[in-house]
């Protein structure tokens, strides 16, 4: 199938009060996976080029593989760079990415601001869209003082007008990984709060864990696109244990397991994100 177009998809989202999900590929059978998992929902998917399988495989390896396995599917997809850094970003235009995040969240707010307009507007003249991540978002089980990770409202408001992005992730109480025991509740008011201030669709990283609930309350906010990852390795891992749990089997075996859980999983997020069945409207540019 051919790419569907970003700049339609986050318009319409954001018009309809629904969200993207945009998921990371690991491997073939991962991408195959999301892929599958979009067609059985009936809706779009940003496949995630994500900071793991970089010293993996290297992003052109990573970005080809995708490519290929997107292609051959009939999923209506976006090949998304995740939490770029400059190099990488650079890299991503020239291979042919359809979107990219570039990530200079951890620099001072008048770096963060100077780096991504540049990103900005090299990508625009290219037609791609940026987001850009502004507060920090923890990993699980780092014990962190909340007030200095998450998104300030004024400067998120500074941040959007300056740089022109299109897309912005924030902190609001959330996590990359997955938490054993308390989670932090999700900030949804400071998440309405921004979305107030700048009038972009926002986006909630770390999106694996959350309940449906708080789903609904996040996209009502204006978060248009969910980073999920975790849920979905999980779901592959679980049908890989399962088929070695029953003793020596092939890896083809285990992965195909794997891949069938994680197809699962992926439409299940697809429809809690409100856009499984929207192929009805023109993604395909
Ligand atoms: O960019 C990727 C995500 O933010 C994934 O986070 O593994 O917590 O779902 P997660
Ligand atoms: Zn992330």
């Amino acid at each position: 199938m051919p790419v569907a177009d970003p700049w339609r998809l986050l318009k319409e989202a954001q018009a309809g009060g629904y969200a993207i999900g945009a998921f990371n590929m690991h491997n073939e059978e991962t991408t195959e996976a999301l892929l599958l998992g979009a067609v059985e929902a009936g809706a779009p998917v940003y496949l995630q080029v994500g900071r793991a399988i970089i010293p993996h495989m290297g992003l052109r390896r990573a970005f080809e593989m995708t490519k290929r396995v997107a292609e051959a599917s009939e999923a209506q997809y976006v090949v998304h760079l995740d939490h770029g850094p400059w190099d990488e970003v650079l890299e991503a235009i020239r291979l042919g990415f359809n979107s990219i995040m570039c990530d200079y969240a951890h620099l001072e707010l008048n770096d963060n601001i100077a780096r991504t307009r540049r990103t900005v507007e090299i990508c625009h003249d290219f037609g791609i869209p940026v987001e850009a991540e502004l507060g920090r978002i923890p990993d699980a089980g780092q014990d962190v003082n909340w007030d200095e990770y998450c998104t300030d409202v004024g400067q998120a408001e500074r941040f959007v007008r300056e740089t022109g992005v299109d897309t912005l992730a924030i902190s609001a109480g959330i996590v990359h990984g997955t938490v054993n025991g308390e989670v932090p509740p999700l900030d949804i008011l400071r998440i309405e709060a921004i979305r107030e201030a700048t009038g972009i669709p926002l986006v909630l990283h770390g999106a694996s864990g959350l309940s449906e609930t708080e789903i609904a309350a996040a996209r009502g906010a204006g978060v248009h696109k969910f980073n999920a990852d975790t849920d979905l390795r999980h779901a592959f891992r679980s049908g890989i244990e399962t088929v070695w749990s029953e003793g020596d089997r092939q890896l083809e075996d285990a992965m195909a397991e794997g891949r069938r859980r994680m197809v699962v999983a992926t439409a299940e997020k697809l429809r809690q994100y409100g856009i499984a069945g929207s192929l009805a409207h023109p993604w395909v540019a």
